[in-house]
Protein backbone atom coordinates (compact mmCIF):
# COMPACT_ATOMS: atom_id res chain seq x y z
CA UNK A 1 0.00 0.00 0.00
CA UNK A 2 1.61 3.54 -0.97
CA UNK A 3 0.87 6.11 1.25
CA UNK A 4 0.15 9.60 -0.12
CA UNK A 5 0.00 12.78 0.64
CA UNK A 6 -2.15 15.11 -1.73
CA UNK A 7 -1.41 19.20 -1.39
CA UNK A 8 -4.41 20.75 -2.99
CA UNK A 9 -6.87 17.74 -2.45
CA UNK A 10 -9.92 20.41 -2.89
CA UNK A 11 -9.02 21.94 -6.04
CA UNK A 12 -10.20 20.65 -9.48
CA UNK A 13 -7.58 18.50 -10.35
CA UNK A 14 -6.97 17.61 -6.89
CA UNK A 15 -10.41 16.66 -5.58
CA UNK A 16 -11.00 13.95 -9.45
CA UNK A 17 -7.31 11.93 -8.03
CA UNK A 18 -8.53 12.06 -4.13
CA UNK A 19 -11.88 10.50 -5.14
CA UNK A 20 -10.29 8.00 -7.65
CA UNK A 21 -7.44 7.31 -5.13
CA UNK A 22 -10.73 5.54 -2.58
CA UNK A 23 -11.05 3.20 -5.65
CA UNK A 24 -7.67 2.22 -5.51
CA UNK A 25 -6.34 -0.62 -3.61
CA UNK A 26 -2.80 -0.50 -3.71
CA UNK A 27 -2.85 3.52 -3.31
CA UNK A 28 -4.03 5.56 0.04
CA UNK A 29 -4.23 8.72 1.47
CA UNK A 30 -2.62 9.46 4.43
CA UNK A 31 -3.41 13.72 4.39
CA UNK A 32 -4.48 16.19 2.70
CA UNK A 33 -3.70 19.93 2.11
CA UNK A 34 -6.06 22.76 1.91
CA UNK A 35 -6.27 26.04 3.69
CA UNK A 36 -9.72 26.51 3.49
CA UNK A 37 -10.92 23.05 4.64
CA UNK A 38 -8.08 22.59 7.16
CA UNK A 39 -9.50 20.90 10.47
CA UNK A 40 -11.91 18.91 8.50
CA UNK A 41 -12.30 15.44 7.23
CA UNK A 42 -11.27 14.87 3.36
CA UNK A 43 -14.45 12.27 3.04
CA UNK A 44 -16.54 14.96 4.00
CA UNK A 45 -15.62 17.82 2.45
CA UNK A 46 -15.61 15.95 -0.65
CA UNK A 47 -18.77 13.86 -0.21
CA UNK A 48 -16.53 10.30 -0.64
CA UNK A 49 -17.04 8.24 2.82
CA UNK A 50 -14.10 5.97 1.61
CA UNK A 51 -11.70 9.37 2.27
CA UNK A 52 -11.03 8.94 6.33
CA UNK A 53 -7.77 11.52 6.45
CA UNK A 54 -7.70 15.04 7.88
CA UNK A 55 -6.99 18.49 6.16
CA UNK A 56 -4.59 20.18 7.35
CA UNK A 57 -3.71 23.89 6.41
CA UNK A 58 0.03 23.46 4.83
CA UNK A 59 1.91 20.70 3.83
CA UNK A 60 4.86 20.90 6.84
CA UNK A 61 1.79 20.12 9.15
CA UNK A 62 0.47 17.28 6.52
CA UNK A 63 3.89 15.56 6.60
CA UNK A 64 3.93 14.68 10.62
CA UNK A 65 1.87 11.62 8.78
CA UNK A 66 4.54 9.38 7.63
CA UNK A 67 3.77 9.07 4.10
CA UNK A 68 5.85 7.08 1.27
CA UNK A 69 4.24 10.10 -1.59
CA UNK A 70 3.57 13.91 -1.73
CA UNK A 71 1.70 14.67 -4.53
CA UNK A 72 2.17 18.16 -5.25
CA UNK A 73 -1.58 20.16 -7.06
CA UNK A 74 -1.50 23.64 -5.50
CA UNK A 75 -0.46 26.69 -7.18
CA UNK A 76 3.51 27.98 -8.71
CA UNK A 77 3.79 30.23 -5.50
CA UNK A 78 3.69 27.59 -3.13
CA UNK A 79 4.93 24.11 -5.11
CA UNK A 80 8.57 24.71 -4.87
CA UNK A 81 8.59 25.09 -1.24
CA UNK A 82 5.83 22.23 -0.58
CA UNK A 83 8.53 19.64 -2.38
CA UNK A 84 11.39 20.69 -0.50
CA UNK A 85 9.52 19.97 2.63
CA UNK A 86 8.18 16.76 1.36
CA UNK A 87 11.64 16.00 0.69
CA UNK A 88 12.93 16.75 3.75
CA UNK A 89 10.21 14.65 5.29
CA UNK A 90 11.84 12.03 3.33
CA UNK A 91 8.80 11.53 0.71
CA UNK A 92 9.41 10.94 -2.77
CA UNK A 93 7.13 13.48 -4.85
CA UNK A 94 4.89 13.78 -7.69
CA UNK A 95 4.90 17.13 -9.15
CA UNK A 96 0.95 18.16 -11.04
CA UNK A 97 1.37 22.11 -10.48
CA UNK A 98 2.45 23.92 -13.19
CA UNK A 99 4.52 26.84 -13.37
CA UNK A 100 8.09 25.72 -11.62
CA UNK A 101 10.85 27.22 -13.47
CA UNK A 102 14.12 25.10 -14.58
CA UNK A 103 15.80 26.91 -11.91
CA UNK A 104 13.40 25.69 -9.67
CA UNK A 105 13.67 22.06 -10.33
CA UNK A 106 17.51 22.19 -10.70
CA UNK A 107 17.52 23.39 -6.99
CA UNK A 108 15.10 20.44 -6.19
CA UNK A 109 17.41 17.90 -7.98
CA UNK A 110 20.30 18.89 -5.36
CA UNK A 111 18.07 17.94 -2.33
CA UNK A 112 16.05 14.94 -4.00
CA UNK A 113 19.56 13.48 -4.87
CA UNK A 114 20.74 14.02 -2.06
CA UNK A 115 18.29 12.62 -0.15
CA UNK A 116 17.86 9.96 -2.25
CA UNK A 117 14.49 10.39 -3.09
CA UNK A 118 12.97 10.62 -6.94
CA UNK A 119 10.36 13.68 -8.13
CA UNK A 120 9.03 12.90 -11.28
CA UNK A 121 7.19 16.82 -12.62
CA UNK A 122 4.62 15.49 -15.54
CA UNK A 123 3.31 18.69 -16.76
CA UNK A 124 -0.04 17.28 -18.33
CA UNK A 125 -0.61 13.68 -16.60
CA UNK A 126 -2.72 12.74 -19.94
CA UNK A 127 -1.88 10.03 -22.40
CA UNK A 128 -2.33 12.39 -25.47
CA UNK A 129 0.03 15.32 -23.65
CA UNK A 130 2.42 12.91 -23.17
CA UNK A 131 2.55 11.61 -26.57
CA UNK A 132 2.46 14.99 -27.95
CA UNK A 133 5.74 15.17 -26.37
CA UNK A 134 6.75 12.33 -27.58
CA UNK A 135 6.01 12.61 -31.37
CA UNK A 136 7.31 16.43 -30.92
CA UNK A 137 10.89 14.75 -29.82
CA UNK A 138 10.82 12.80 -32.88
CA UNK A 139 10.00 15.23 -35.09
CA UNK A 140 12.31 17.69 -34.00
CA UNK A 141 15.04 15.14 -35.16
CA UNK A 142 14.39 15.36 -38.52
CA UNK A 143 12.85 18.96 -38.87
CA UNK A 144 14.79 21.69 -36.96
CA UNK A 145 12.39 24.68 -37.58
CA UNK A 146 9.61 25.06 -35.37
CA UNK A 147 7.06 26.95 -33.30
CA UNK A 148 4.83 26.07 -30.19
CA UNK A 149 1.12 28.03 -29.16
CA UNK A 150 -0.21 27.43 -25.70
CA UNK A 151 -3.59 27.64 -24.94
CA UNK A 152 -5.58 27.55 -22.05
CA UNK A 153 -8.39 28.61 -20.20
CA UNK A 154 -8.62 32.57 -19.76
CA UNK A 155 -8.18 32.96 -15.70
CA UNK A 156 -4.88 30.56 -16.36
CA UNK A 157 -2.47 32.59 -13.92
CA UNK A 158 0.91 31.29 -15.35
CA UNK A 159 2.27 31.15 -18.88
CA UNK A 160 3.11 29.03 -20.96
CA UNK A 161 1.02 26.01 -19.18
CA UNK A 162 3.32 23.34 -17.58
CA UNK A 163 3.17 21.31 -20.87
CA UNK A 164 4.23 24.05 -23.03
CA UNK A 165 7.18 24.56 -20.78
CA UNK A 166 8.18 20.69 -20.40
CA UNK A 167 8.01 20.52 -24.26
CA UNK A 168 10.77 23.21 -25.14
CA UNK A 169 12.73 21.99 -22.12
CA UNK A 170 12.68 18.76 -24.14
CA UNK A 171 13.69 20.12 -27.33
CA UNK A 172 16.47 22.51 -26.12
CA UNK A 173 18.28 19.06 -26.46
CA UNK A 174 17.46 18.72 -30.21
CA UNK A 175 19.87 21.49 -32.51
CA UNK A 176 17.30 23.45 -33.57
CA UNK A 177 17.65 26.00 -37.13
CA UNK A 178 17.28 29.96 -36.54
CA UNK A 179 14.14 31.34 -38.34
CA UNK A 180 15.33 33.67 -41.77
CA UNK A 181 14.93 36.92 -39.66
CA UNK A 182 16.47 36.30 -36.19
CA UNK A 183 13.63 37.19 -33.45
CA UNK A 184 15.48 40.09 -32.38
CA UNK A 185 15.78 41.49 -35.60
CA UNK A 186 11.74 41.88 -36.01
CA UNK A 187 10.37 44.94 -37.47
CA UNK A 188 7.56 45.94 -35.20
CA UNK A 189 6.86 45.00 -31.82
CA UNK A 190 8.96 42.28 -30.34
CA UNK A 191 6.72 40.38 -28.22
CA UNK A 192 4.21 39.62 -31.42
CA UNK A 193 6.89 36.99 -32.29
CA UNK A 194 6.61 35.27 -28.46
CA UNK A 195 8.65 34.42 -25.86
CA UNK A 196 11.88 31.96 -26.68
CA UNK A 197 11.00 29.64 -23.49
CA UNK A 198 13.99 27.19 -23.48
CA UNK A 199 15.25 28.26 -27.50
CA UNK A 200 11.57 27.29 -28.60
CA UNK A 201 9.22 30.49 -29.38
CA UNK A 202 6.33 30.19 -27.30
CA UNK A 203 2.45 32.05 -28.65
CA UNK A 204 0.20 32.09 -25.29
CA UNK A 205 -3.31 32.57 -26.07
CA UNK A 206 -5.52 32.89 -23.27
CA UNK A 207 -9.51 32.93 -23.77
CA UNK A 208 -12.45 31.14 -21.94
CA UNK A 209 -13.68 28.09 -23.79
CA UNK A 210 -9.98 26.23 -23.73
CA UNK A 211 -8.91 24.13 -20.75
CA UNK A 212 -5.69 23.19 -22.07
CA UNK A 213 -4.33 22.65 -25.44
CA UNK A 214 -0.82 22.79 -26.96
CA UNK A 215 0.32 22.40 -30.35
CA UNK A 216 3.41 22.64 -32.40
CA UNK A 217 3.73 23.73 -35.72
CA UNK A 218 7.41 22.43 -37.66
CA UNK A 219 7.90 23.75 -40.51
CA UNK A 220 10.37 23.11 -43.53
CA UNK A 221 10.27 24.15 -47.03
CA UNK A 222 7.01 23.47 -48.73
CA UNK A 223 6.14 20.97 -45.97
CA UNK A 224 4.54 21.36 -42.58
CA UNK A 225 3.53 19.01 -40.04
CA UNK A 226 1.19 20.33 -37.09
CA UNK A 227 0.87 18.07 -33.73
CA UNK A 228 -1.72 19.29 -31.25
CA UNK A 229 -3.12 17.82 -28.01
CA UNK A 230 -6.44 19.53 -26.67
CA UNK A 231 -7.98 18.66 -23.07
CA UNK A 232 -11.92 18.60 -22.18
CA UNK A 233 -13.69 20.26 -19.28
CA UNK A 234 -13.31 17.75 -16.87
CA UNK A 235 -9.92 16.30 -15.07
CA UNK A 236 -10.21 12.96 -15.47
CA UNK A 237 -7.42 12.50 -18.27
CA UNK A 238 -5.05 13.35 -15.40
CA UNK A 239 -5.94 10.29 -12.87
CA UNK A 240 -4.80 7.64 -14.76
CA UNK A 241 -1.49 9.38 -14.93
CA UNK A 242 -0.59 10.49 -11.74
CA UNK A 243 -1.87 7.46 -10.55
CA UNK A 244 1.16 5.64 -12.39
CA UNK A 245 3.30 8.64 -11.24
CA UNK A 246 2.46 7.38 -7.58
CA UNK A 247 3.17 3.71 -8.24
CA UNK A 248 6.70 4.42 -10.40
CA UNK A 249 8.39 7.55 -8.53
CA UNK A 250 10.01 5.25 -5.65
CA UNK A 251 12.41 3.96 -8.38
CA UNK A 252 13.58 6.86 -9.43
CA UNK A 253 16.42 9.43 -7.49
CA UNK A 254 16.76 13.39 -8.29
CA UNK A 255 14.00 15.11 -10.68
CA UNK A 256 12.41 13.84 -13.87
CA UNK A 257 10.34 15.45 -16.12
CA UNK A 258 7.36 13.67 -17.45
CA UNK A 259 5.33 11.08 -17.16
CA UNK A 260 7.01 9.02 -20.07
CA UNK A 261 9.95 8.51 -17.89
CA UNK A 262 8.30 5.97 -16.42
CA UNK A 263 6.21 4.76 -19.16
CA UNK A 264 7.70 2.17 -21.87
CA UNK A 265 7.06 4.48 -25.00
N1 LIG B 1 -0.05 17.97 -14.44
C1 LIG B 1 -1.30 17.93 -14.86
O1 LIG B 1 -1.70 17.03 -15.63
C2 LIG B 1 -2.26 19.00 -14.39
C3 LIG B 1 -3.65 18.86 -14.57
C4 LIG B 1 -4.48 19.83 -14.05
C5 LIG B 1 -3.96 20.92 -13.38
N2 LIG B 1 -2.61 21.04 -13.24
C6 LIG B 1 -2.00 22.12 -12.47
O2 LIG B 1 -2.23 21.78 -11.09
C7 LIG B 1 -2.36 22.98 -10.32
C8 LIG B 1 -3.69 22.98 -9.60
O3 LIG B 1 -4.73 23.12 -10.55
P1 LIG B 1 -6.28 23.14 -10.15
O4 LIG B 1 -7.01 23.50 -11.36
O5 LIG B 1 -6.65 21.88 -9.42
O6 LIG B 1 -6.32 24.36 -9.10
P2 LIG B 1 -7.43 24.70 -8.03
O7 LIG B 1 -8.76 24.14 -8.39
O8 LIG B 1 -7.34 26.18 -7.78
O9 LIG B 1 -6.95 23.96 -6.69
C9 LIG B 1 -5.82 24.34 -5.96
C10 LIG B 1 -5.75 23.50 -4.69
O10 LIG B 1 -4.55 23.87 -3.98
C11 LIG B 1 -4.89 24.36 -2.66
N3 LIG B 1 -3.95 25.46 -2.39
C12 LIG B 1 -3.74 26.56 -3.14
N4 LIG B 1 -2.79 27.34 -2.56
C13 LIG B 1 -2.40 26.70 -1.44
C14 LIG B 1 -1.45 27.00 -0.42
N5 LIG B 1 -0.72 28.13 -0.43
N6 LIG B 1 -1.31 26.12 0.58
C15 LIG B 1 -2.06 24.99 0.62
N7 LIG B 1 -2.98 24.65 -0.30
C16 LIG B 1 -3.15 25.51 -1.32
C17 LIG B 1 -6.34 24.82 -2.80
O11 LIG B 1 -7.00 24.81 -1.56
P3 LIG B 1 -7.11 26.14 -0.64
O12 LIG B 1 -7.32 27.32 -1.56
O13 LIG B 1 -8.25 25.84 0.25
O14 LIG B 1 -5.81 26.26 0.09
C18 LIG B 1 -6.90 23.74 -3.72
O15 LIG B 1 -7.14 22.57 -2.99
C19 LIG B 1 -2.18 24.13 -11.34
O16 LIG B 1 -0.83 24.53 -11.34
C20 LIG B 1 -2.57 23.50 -12.66
O17 LIG B 1 -1.98 24.16 -13.75
C21 LIG B 1 -1.77 20.11 -13.75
Amino acid sequence: MIGVCLAGATGWAGSELARSVAKTADVTLVAAVSRTYAGRSLGDVLGEPLLRCSVYASAEQALTNPCDVFVEYTTPESAKANILTALGHGAHVVVGTSGLADADLAEIDVLARSRQRGVLACGNFALTAVLLQRFAELAAKYISQWEIIDYAHDDKVDAPSGTVRELAARLAKVPRLESAVPVERTVGPREVRGATVSGSQVHAIRLPSYVISAEIIFGMPDQRLTIRHDSGSSARPYVDGALLAIRRVSGLVGVHRGLDSVMEL
